[in-house]
């Protein structure tokens, strides 16, 4: 019999390992896939993942863009124009002088994460740099206490790490973080609305374009989808992208003596790692999409890592190369909701890795086997990876 991948695109463990060895049998053999089990097609090529997301009257958000849940209320569950009166809105603190002051407090952030761990010579890259930074940049920048960081991180890592695990133990304790999270930030609005201050909160709670406001639930579930958006996927492109340059030394060195290429580096951490290993749209209507039968109601997911791979756009897509051009991955989608957070992930990115080429100049993988991916079925990457480097001074 002819090889044919057993495939559960919602199972955390078909994401929770290196699953590009059937993404490519798929993009050849079967690019539009059924996925039987699930019961939802997955789109596999670049140039159909396009199409769809530019397609939004066929390809709909408002089912939700979990391939087994129903919508929540959220931008990203919406099809225009409301999506794009909501997006207007939350635009208004991710305005680019926003995004550019930002950038001087994500150095500040990335050193302070640095001196944590320039006397050990060790550290957990993970849980030592990675996951915080965006945390703490997210987190100051909506208005969060300090203090609330611990807590906000491993709120935000239970809510998207139980997606696609079958334990009913974890989705509860997902469910509960969910209620403690949404009084807390209901807490935080409620505060800014009577005493606004210099943050997002404040700013989208006053917030007006064309006589709209976001009201209490919006604001609620906006402010989630800014941290858990933009927290785990920067986290792991941090770590995905690291290991390649550490595997690759010889790319390390270069970065390091020519920052020119930090750019550039970045989009190629941005295209491989595709943190975001998938979104959903719903189909409105029976049709035929190269060579599938659609219907109506069906769920359809966009897998980008597989797009970000495609032969038929990328030269020799199974090399990492920072001077990789040109490189239109589709790591923050595409169309009309692509990624808000696009500019300020790019700045953390570029920030991150500029800094720890000057001060951890030998930084070394602590360990030879790749590290263990995090076995969920939306957003991936892995789970800790041990590095080394010559002990520094604080600074
Ligand atoms: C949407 C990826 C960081 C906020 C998206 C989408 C993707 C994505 C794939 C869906 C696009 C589509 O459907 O076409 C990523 C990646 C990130 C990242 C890979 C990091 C490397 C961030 C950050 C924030 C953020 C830092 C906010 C601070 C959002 C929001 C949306 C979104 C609000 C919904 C936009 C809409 O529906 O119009 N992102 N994201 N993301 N992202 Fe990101």
């Amino acid at each position: 019999m002819t090889y044919r991948p057993d495939i559960d695109l919602v199972s955390g463990d078909f994401w929770g390992r290196n699953p590009h060895e059937e993404l490519t049998w798929l993009r050849r053999n079967e690019p539009v896939f059924f996925d039987e089990k699930n019961g939802v097609w997955a789109i596999t090529k670049y140039a159909h993942l396009k199409e769809a997301s530019t397609n939004p009257k066929l390809f709909s958000n408002a089912g939700g863009i979990r391939p087994d849940s129903g919508p929540v209320p959220m931008m990203i569950d919406m099809d225009d124009p409301g999506h794009v009166r909501r997006r207007k809105l939350v635009n208004r603190g991710f305005t680019p002088k926003r995004v550019q002051e930002q950038e001087t407090v994500i150095r500040h952030i990335a050193d302070d994460l640095i001196d944590g761990v320039a006397e050990r010579g060790e550290c957990d890259f993970v849980w030592d740099v990675a996951a915080w930074l965006p945390l703490i940049v997210i987190g100051n920048a909506i208005g969060f206490r300090p203090e609330d960081q611990p807590k906000l991180l491993e709120w935000s890592d239970a809510m998207l790490s139980v997606l696609g695990q079958p334990d009913p133990d974890r989705l509860a304790t997902a469910a509960d973080v969910f209620a403690g999270y949404t009084t807390y930030i209901a807490g935080v609005i409620a505060d800014r609305r009577e005493n606004p201050r210099e943050d997002l909160i404040s700013t989208l709670v006053h917030a007006e374009v064309d006589g709209d406001r976001l009201d209490d639930e919006a604001l609620i579930y906006e402010s989630l989808l800014l941290l858990i958006g933009g927290d785990e996927t920067t986290r792991h492109v941090f770590t995905g992208g690291l290991y390649q340059l550490l595997r690759d030394r010889e790319q390390w060195e270069r970065l390091r003596a020519d920052r020119s290429l930090l750019p550039s580096a970045v989009e190629e951490m941005l295209r491989w790692v595709s943190p975001i290993k998938n979104m959903a749209r719903t189909v409105t209507s029976d049709v035929d999409f190269h060579g599938a039968s659609l219907r109506a109601g069906q769920k359809v997911l966009l897998l980008y890592p597989s797009a970000n791979r495609d032969e038929d756009v990328f030269a020799d897509p199974f090399t990492f190369d920072i001077t990789r051009t040109p490189n239109e991955h589709v790591a923050f989608g595409f169309g009309s909701h692509f990624c808000l957070g696009n500019s300020l992930a790019r700045a953390e990115l570029r920030v991150l890795f500029d800094r720890l080429l000057d001060r951890l100049p030998d930084l070394r993988l602590a360990e030879d086997a790749e590290p263990e991916h995090r076995p969920a079925n939306f957003v991936s990457g892995y789970e800790g990876m041990k590095v080394a480097f010559t002990p520094v001074q604080k600074i």
